[in-house]
């Protein structure tokens, strides 16, 4: 089996539009072995030329990729770890920068009696008896990235700018918080992190879709006075909070209003996708002249007779484009099937 020159990660349901992605701008690209649900092997692409295009013109679907510049066989045995940690450590300890802070990050596609945490540690050791690299795990500028599957360990390192995001795999954890009301809660402190959003100090917030509640306690937890626009109920805890305003109406009926004047607004609801874009449009003129938003576009999990995934997205930019700049489109570790929008209104006089 030909050796990968880097591993491409993406949601299993959007790894064939992720391979479309890397196709449109490394053509020669050759798909290799597939090396768990959602994990390529690509061949024939240099690592650095695309992740340099991918940096500067963001995919939506790849979530991750990381390169190959060892490959080592495995045993899926207890001994894998020294050896990988000599190995990989010994060898690619000389190739990161020793002003720079890295990381290792290991994923493990296989049954094996050891955690990716054994693997970073053991190989974080090794590294370090070899070069003065600080080790940071919270913010590394360069990472290991090590890759183990039943038969090879894949091991390569890049710049975390160049790995499409700073997690293993693009896995973007967060700890449950106590009082945590619904799982949306992390695609919403995802959406804020990859796309280096700052929430301005009391700033005021529009929640269209807003139950259970997440997305509204989160925008809580940040400071925001919220409007919760959704026909159903809140969670208890919201209703204790007098920052937060429920109005138990549709988006559609909100506007008829009209609506107040906001910093922000998120549109998380189950809507079609193009259908939701036609309402963020007319949201627009209630969102403050450097307002931003945010919003799933909630797709089907295949190609069918509503349309292409693809067609779906385009027609939403098309929707979207005469009032909002599109400043991010990334299918979040967090999102299922759906993708997230980063919005910045078009003031007036600026299109
Ligand atoms: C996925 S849930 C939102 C979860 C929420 N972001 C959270 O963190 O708890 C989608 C919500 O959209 C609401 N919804 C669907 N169509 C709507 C519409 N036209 N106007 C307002 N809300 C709508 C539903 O009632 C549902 O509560």
């Amino acid at each position: 089996m030909l050796t990968p020159s880097l591993i491409l990660t993406a949601d299993p349901h959007f790894l064939d539009l992720a391979w479309v992605e890397l196709a449109r701008v490394q053509p020669a690209a050759q798909r290799g072995a597939v090396l768990a649900e959602g994990v390529w092997g690509i061949t024939a692409v240099n690592f650095f030329t695309l992740a340099e295009q991918w940096r500067q013109q963001p995919p939506i679907f790849a979530r991750h990729i990381c390169p190959v510049h060892l490959a080592l066989p495995v045993a899926g045995l207890a001994e894998d770890v020294p050896l990988l940690a000599e190995a990989v450590g010994g060898d690619l300890a000389a190739w990161l920068d020793p002003e720079l802070p890295f990381s290792v990050q290991t994923r493990i596609l296989a049954d094996a009696p050891y955690k990716p945490f054994d693997v970073n540690t053991a190989v974080a050791h090794t590294i370090q008896q070899h070069t003065a690299a600080p080790l940071d795990v919270r913010q590394p500028t360069q990472i290991l990235s090590i890759v183990v599957t039943a038969e090879a360990a894949y091991a390569g390192i890049s710049l975390a700018a160049h790995n499409l995001s700073d997690w293993a795999g693009g896995m973007h954890r967060f700890a449950r918080q106590p009082g945590q009301i619904s799982r949306a809660e992390f695609k919403l402190l995802e959406a804020l992190a990859v796309f280096h959003i700052e929430l301005p100090a009391g700033g005021v917030a529009l929640d269209l879709g807003a139950a259970p509640g997440g997305w509204t306690r989160i925008l809580r937890q940040k400071g925001q006075f919220v409007t919760a626009i959704d026909p159903a109920i809140l969670h208890p805890s919201l209703y204790q909070d007098k920052n937060v305003r429920h109005l138990r109406l549709n988006a559609e009926s909100y506007l008829q209003q009209p609506p107040d004047h906001y910093d922000l607004i998120v549109n998380d609801m189950r809507l079609d996708a193009r259908y939701s874009a036609e309402l963020m449009a007319a949201y627009a003129p209630y969102l403050h002249r450097h307002g931003r938003a945010l919003m799933t576009l909630k797709l089907p999990e295949g190609d069918g007779p509503g349309g292409s995934r693809q067609g779906i997205i385009e027609q939403s930019r098309v929707i979207l484009n005469p009032v909002y700049t599109i400043a991010g489109a990334r299918q979040l570790f967090h999102n299922r099937s759906e993708i997230t929008l980063y919005l910045k209104k078009i003031a007036p006089g600026m299109a």
